[in-house]
C-alpha cells in the first residue's frame, strides 16, 4: 500500500515536471496518454488496487484521483499557454508593415482611337446621328456588289482583299453598313457605323492589313449635297477648332455620285504647307457623295422618293494626326508606356 502511494506521488511529480517542460502541443498530448490514456501510468497504478483491502482502496481511489486531477489541470494550464505561444509565432511569422506604401494597380486609358471616337461620336448624336453595328465578316454582295462596284474593280482583286472563299471576305470598308442599315430600315435615317476593316497592306509607317474607320449616312426627302456640306464643315470645325478651314475635292467612289474629298486647312501650319501636311497646306479628313441611285434602288428605296448623302474616314489616321503620332504602327502594338499618355 504505502509502495503503492509512494508510486503514486513519483508519478504525478514526473508528470508535472514533463508538463512543465513541455515544447510544443503535440509533445503534450503525448504525456496525456502517457500518463491518463487506458495503457498510461496511473491506470496501470491504480490497476493493482484490486488486490487491497477495501479500506486502503478507498485511500489509494481518493490519491489516485487527487493525483488525476493535478495532471488533468496541470494538462489544461500547459495547453492554453502553448497554444498562446503558437499564435504569437505565427502572427510573428506574418508580420506586417502597415507603414509600406502600397503597390498601385496599373488602371487602363483609353487608347487613342477610341479617344479619338468617342469625340466624332459626341458630335453626331449632337446632329441626330445614331449608331449603327456592322459586321466584319461580309459577302462579296455587300462589300462590292450593293455598293455599285464594277466588276473589274481593282478593289475586289485578291491582292487588296482577304477572301475567306470566292464569297465570304473580311470587309474592306464600313460601307457594307450603308446597305444593311437600309434593307432593314426605312428613311429618314441619319446613322454612323465605326468598325474594323481590312486589306491586304503590308505594314508599315502608314498602313496596317487591320484599321478602322467611321462610315455615314444620310437619306430623306429632299436631301442635297448643300446638306452634305453643311453636316461635315460643322463636324471638323468641333472636332479641329470653329476656325477650321475646309475644302471639298471632286474624286470617285462607286457608291456615291457626284463624289468628293474634304480636306481640313492644317491645323499645324494654318495652311502655308509644313511636314505634318506634306507641304500642301490641307490634310484629306473623308471621302463623301450623294448616295449612288443604284445604291438606293439595291436596298428597296426609291431614289426618285429619296435623296441620301454618305461619308467614310480613317480613324487610325486621325489619332495619328491628333496626336501628332507619326508611326501608325504605335497603335497596334499595345506598349502600355506608349497608350497611357493619351488623355
Ligand atoms: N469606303 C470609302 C473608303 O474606304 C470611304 C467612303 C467614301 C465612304 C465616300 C463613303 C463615301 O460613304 O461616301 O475609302
Amino acid at each position: 500500500m504505502n509502495a503503492m502511494i509512494e508510486d503514486l506521488k513519483i508519478t504525478k511529480q514526473t508528470a508535472l515536471d514533463q508538463i512543465a517542460q513541455c515544447p510544443d502541443l503535440k509533445e503534450l498530448e503525448k504525456i496525456r496518454v502517457q500518463y491518463l490514456g487506458k495503457k498510461g501510468r496511473l491506470t496501470a497504478v491504480l490497476r493493482q488496487m484490486g488486490k487491497l483491502e477495501s479500506e486502503e482502496r478507498k485511500v489509494l481511489g481518493q490519491q489516485g484521483n487527487l493525483v488525476r486531477e493535478a495532471i488533468e489541470t496541470a494538462l489544461a494550464e500547459s495547453l492554453q499557454r502553448l497554444k498562446l505561444h503558437e499564435t504569437e509565432q505565427k502572427l510573428n511569422g506574418e508580420w506586417l508593415d502597415v507603414t509600406l506604401p502600397g503597390k498601385k494597380p496599373k488602371a487602363g486609358k483609353k487608347h487613342p482611337i477610341s479617344l479619338v471616337l468617342d469625340d466624332i461620336i459626341e458630335i453626331f448624336m449632337g446632329m441626330g446621328f445614331s449608331v449603327a453595328d456592322g459586321r466584319e465578316i461580309e459577302t462579296v454582295r455587300y462589300n462590292f456588289d450593293a455598293l455599285n462596284a464594277p466588276s473589274d474593280h481593282p478593289s475586289r482583286d485578291e491582292q487588296d482583299t482577304f477572301y475567306i472563299n470566292d464569297d465570304v471576305l473580311l470587309r474592306t470598308q464600313t460601307s457594307t453598313v450603308q446597305v444593311r442599315v437600309m434593307e432593314k430600315n426605312r428613311p429618314p435615317l441619319r446613322i454612323i457605323s465605326p468598325g474594323r476593316v481590312y486589306r491586304a497592306d503590308d505594314v508599315d509607317a502608314t498602313h496596317s492589313p487591320l484599321f478602322h474607320q467611321l462610315e455615314g449616312l444620310v437619306v430623306d426627302k429632299g436631301i442635297a449635297f448643300a446638306d452634305l456640306k453643311g453636316t461635315l464643315e460643322i463636324f471638323a470645325r468641333r472636332l479641329y477648332g470653329e476656325n477650321t478651314g475646309v475644302r471639298f475635292r471632286p474624286h470617285y467612289f462607286p457608291f456615291t455620285e457626284p463624289s468628293a474629298e474634304m480636306d481640313i486647312v492644317c491645323f499645324s501650319c494654318d495652311g502655308n504647307g509644313c511636314r505634318v501636311c506634306k507641304q500642301e497646306g490641307y490634310i484629306e479628313l473623308l471621302g463623301a457623295g450623294m448616295v449612288h441611285p443604284n445604291v438606293l434602288k439595291f436596298c428597296g428605296i426609291d431614289p426618285d422618293e429619296y435623296t441620301g448623302f454618305a461619308f467614310g474616314m480613317g480613324l487610325d489616321r486621325a489619332a495619328l494626326k491628333r496626336y501628332n503620332i507619326n508611326d501608325m504602327r504605335l497603335l497596334f502594338e499595345n506598349d502600355s508606356r506608349f497608350l497611357t499618355q493619351f488623355s
